[in-house]
């Protein structure tokens, strides 16, 4: 079946099943290597995107529910590395293997988009089913802090004001 998808941006016809996964279809089909597979069940957060600017876990996403709405993965968060969470990312060091950044950054950009200056409370909420096997936690909070202070204080666009672009993807 054909399916009309809009990912960071770009408008792209794919022929898949209706049932196939969104993950598959990003990483398999468009080749965007960026979000991750972890567990497949759910349970990890580490393929999480944006559908209609919330974050879902797209492993979880049937393609047939994701051809309406636009689509942002890692690669579409700024087109040039900008987006306040890329800035406080790399600023706090935050990754140790990396393996679930992506999912944790995309969690991290929505929760900014709809909170841009969350308590820790709103960042246990939010990221809450986003795991980390290397324990980054404690980075992960200082991190999103850290892109509020950026997004509110600097030049750079606020999470709700950045647009989508394509960038370099993630193998
Ligand atoms: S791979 Fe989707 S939640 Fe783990
Ligand atoms: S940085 Fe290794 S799993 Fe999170």
């Amino acid at each position: 079946m054909a399916f009309q998808l809009t990912v960071n941006g770009r408008s792209s016809t794919v022929d898949v099943p209706a049932d196939m996964p969104l993950l598959w279809v990003i990483r398999d089909v468009l080749k965007l290597k960026g979000t991750k597979y972890g567990c497949g069940i759910g349970q990890c957060g580490a393929c999480t995107v944006h559908l209609n600017g919330k974050a879902v876990r797209s492993c979880q996403t049937p393609v047939s529910a994701a051809a309406q709405a636009p689509i942002t993965t890692l690669e579409g968060l700024s087109a040039d590395g900008t987006h306040p969470v890329q800035v406080a990312w790399l600023e706090i060091d935050v990754p140790q293997c990396g393996y679930c950044q992506a999912g944790q950054m995309m969690s991290a950009a929505a929760l900014l988009a709809k909170t841009p200056k969350p308590t820790d409370q709103d960042i246990n909420s939010a990221m809450n089913g986003n795991l980390c096997r290397c324990g980054t936690y404690v980075r992960i909070r200082q991190a999103i802090h850290k892109a509020s202070e950026i997004a509110t204080t600097s030049k750079l666009k606020k999470p709700s004001e950045v647009a989508v672009g394509q960038g370099v993807a993630q193998e």
